[in-house]
């Protein structure tokens, strides 16, 4: 199949991108380049042994759009381009709705217009607020965000749902991701977050090479064994193996699902720390400090649907995600730069 890949060269989008070539499939990316470089597009290839087309396209930029759409008849768009920093979308969220929803809906006119009604779109655990139940099942009531980035998130599932309620010929694929985590194992490739990093393991990584003085723990009084907050990481290349099966649901005319993309297993941030240390034999230091505005105790999926319907299962565990995030980050201390 031919694929449009939008944000292809950001962090999940290139390992996505790395698997879709591995199996044969035809890629084209487009990324406006506000949080990813364009040399992943060389590395993915010597990677793969196989080639791409990428334009330097905003999704908001309908003209764009239309002239990678009308050189490339594609079968599905796989749609990873959004901004995602939690605390900037509080400060500026007309900068996330702009991007996120106008982007969105922007290329989803497009590409109806070239008449391709199958979409892939990366959504996250965010929706489920501060979820009712644990495990998270893909029943589980979406909540309340408490972020700007979390509601754009929520509307465009909603949004995605009543293009396709309207018009049966679309296929629509919501993928649920928990916490992203881990690099592909050629430490080629991986996570490579402009300034402070806001996520847990790549300032872990920065610690761990001498770029941070020690991790800040936000908050060791939550209810949980150790008190820190539990999460269900995920290695990013499971999470690129998740959106081939999701082709595979689309070619078979699924209509609308939703599936958690997790390992149903949750670790503490202790935890987290414990096999990043084990892993990599680096120690890391680290300071008990607040809790983080926003955050929540628990959150880890139940992955039993996508198991079931699409036949995947995450394969790495935590100390997989730990190896290969340190081994892309000790091999490329500055990231791409
Ligand atoms: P990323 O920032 O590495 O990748 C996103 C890519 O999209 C970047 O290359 C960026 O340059 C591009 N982009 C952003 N706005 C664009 C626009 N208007 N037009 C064209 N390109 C644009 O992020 P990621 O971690 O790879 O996340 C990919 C997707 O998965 C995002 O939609 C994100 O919200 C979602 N997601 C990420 C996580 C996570 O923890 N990383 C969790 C759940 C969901
Ligand atoms: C994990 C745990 C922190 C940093 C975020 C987004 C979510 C999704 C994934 C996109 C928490 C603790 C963290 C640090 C810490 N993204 N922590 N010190 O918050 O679960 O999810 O990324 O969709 O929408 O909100 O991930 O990696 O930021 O935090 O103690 O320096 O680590 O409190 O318990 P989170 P995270």
């Amino acid at each position: 199949m031919k694929i449009l890949v939008t944000g292809g060269l950001g962090y999940i989008g290139s390992h996505t991108v790395v698997e879709l070539l591995n199996i044969g499939h035809e890629v084209v990316v487009i990324d406006n380049l506000s949080n990813s470089k364009p040399k992943v597009k060389d590395i993915v290839e010597d990677i793969t042994g196989r080639k791409f087309d990428f334009y330097e396209c905003d999704i908001r930029d309908r003209e764009g759009l239309d002239k990678v759409l009308d050189a490339h008849k594609v079968d599905c768009c796989i749609h990873f381009a959004g901004l995602k920093a939690v605390g900037e979308s509080v400060r500026e969220p007309l900068k996330y709705y702009e991007n996120n929803i106008a982007g969105t809906v922007n290329l989803l006119k497009a590409l109806s217009a070239h008449n391709c009604k199958n979409i892939i779109f990366s959504s996250s655990a965010t929706v489920y607020g501060d979820p009712a139940e644990i495990p998270i099942t893909e029943e589980c009531p979406k909540g309340q965000c408490t972020n700007p980035y979390g509601w754009s998130k929520s509307m465009l599932e909603q949004i995605l749902s009543d293009t396709r309620n309207a018009d049966k010929e679309w296929n629509v694929v919501l993928l649920r991701y928990f916490n992203p985590i881990g690099a592909h194992p050629s430490g080629r490739m991986g996570e490579d977050p402009n300034g402070i990093p806001n996520n847990l393991m790549p300032y872990i990584t920065q610690v761990a090479i001498g770029k941070r003085e020690k991790l800040g723990v936000f908050g060791n009084d939550y209810d949980t064994p150790d008190g820190t907050g539990v999460r269900d990481y995920i290695h990013v290349v499971d999470l690129a193996k998740g959106h081939i099966k999701a082709l595979d649901a689309i070619s078979k005319n699924c209509g609308l699902e939703v599936y958690n993309l997790g390992t149903g297993r949750g670790y503490s941030v202790l935890e987290v720390v414990q096999n990043f240390e084990k892993a990599s034999g680096v120690k890391i230091p680290y300071e008990i400090m607040p809790r983080r505005a926003g955050d929540i105790a628990t959150c880890y999926s139940d992955p039993a649907k996508a198991e079931e319907k699409l036949g995947w299962k995450a394969e790495f565990g935590i100390f997989e995600m730990c190896r290969d995030s340190w081994n892309w980050q000790s091999k490329n201390p500055n990231g791409y730069e």
